[in-house]
């Protein structure tokens, strides 16, 4: 995702988290910096040199090309050989985290890394091969190039919802919370449906269960018609009004599962209801 979709992620973690967990999220945020801005760093990170190591670390690329079955494999797609994956990353993350034996900065650095990954776990694009998850497919979007990865990123939310200001960010975490509480996810998300898995010691299944939903809209939405269907077309109208949803909704859960996953590894317990 962008920042939009990175920043709502973290906000709307942060009003499911429990008292301990915000308490412990804040200790290892950076004086005056926000858990917004914590969870965009990664992708930053990934882009310098010295970051460069991690770049994998932020998909899983299922390897069905063009995707029919839609299947992520844990132990074709995620390969040591490549770098690892969005799925390991989280994982190893997570008992980083935990690991009192780190010192303050790589902790640090460890929750920077969960508050993103758990974002783009639900992108569905980050977890799937197709030239290099939509990057190299080319399409228009109100009549200008983009490739497809960029358009799921951040165009159709923005073009949506305008840009990632600090109201907007604000304004769609709320929708998302609503919508949560008492709208359109209600049922989904409180049978706990959507914090079903939060066991961290079964940390990789998790991950998994979340790469599979993501990677189910890939074959059901994104790549229906495979690439033909969306090389070189306009996709500002229906196929973006269609998307808004699909993306808005990975958006939520990504962030309630956030705050289901933090509330466990920090109190050892599902906080979420
Ligand atoms: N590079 C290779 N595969 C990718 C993917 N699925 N998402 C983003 N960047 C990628
Ligand atoms: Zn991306
Ligand atoms: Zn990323």
């Amino acid at each position: 995702w962008g920042f939009y979709g990175h920043k709502t992620v973290a906000l709307l973690a942060s009003r499911y988290f429990l008292p301990e967990t915000a308490q412990f999220v804040q200790t290892y945020l950076y004086r005056g910096q926000s858990i917004m801005d914590a969870a965009v760093w990664a992708d930053r990170y990934a882009h310098i040199p010295l970051g460069r190591y991690s770049k994998t670390w932020h998909y899983i690329d299922a390897q069905d090309d063009p995707p029919r079955v839609c299947e992520v494999n844990y132990n074709r797609d995620c390969a040591v050989s490549k770098g690892g994956c969005i799925v390991s990353a989280l994982v190893n993350m997570t008992s980083r985290i935990q690991d009192d034996t780190l010192p303050w900065a790589q902790r640090a650095q460890a929750l920077r890394f969960i508050l993103h990954f758990i974002g783009d776990i639900h992108q569905p694009l980050h977890t799937e091969h197709a030239q290099l998850g939509g990057n190299r497919i080319k399409v228009l979007f109100h009549g200008h190039e983009a490739n497809l990865h960029s358009i799921w990123d951040s165009k159709i939310l923005e073009s949506h919802r305008g840009r990632p200001t600090e109201r907007g960010i604000i304004s769609f975490t709320n929708d998302l919370q609503s919508r949560i509480e008492s709208g359109e996810y209600k049922s989904e998300a409180s049978l706990n449906n959507w914090g079903k898995c939060l066991n961290t010691t079964r940390a990789e299944e998790c991950a998994l269960v979340w790469a599979s939903g993501a990677n189910r809209w890939v074959c059901e939405y994104v790549l229906k018609d495979g690439e033909e269907g969306v090389e070189g077309q306009e996709l500002g109208g229906e196929y973006a009004d269609g998307a808004v949803g699909i993306i808005e909704k990975s958006i939520a859960q990504a962030g309630y599962r956030l705050a289901g996953w933090m509330n466990m590894l920090v109190t050892g317990r599902d906080g979420l209801d």
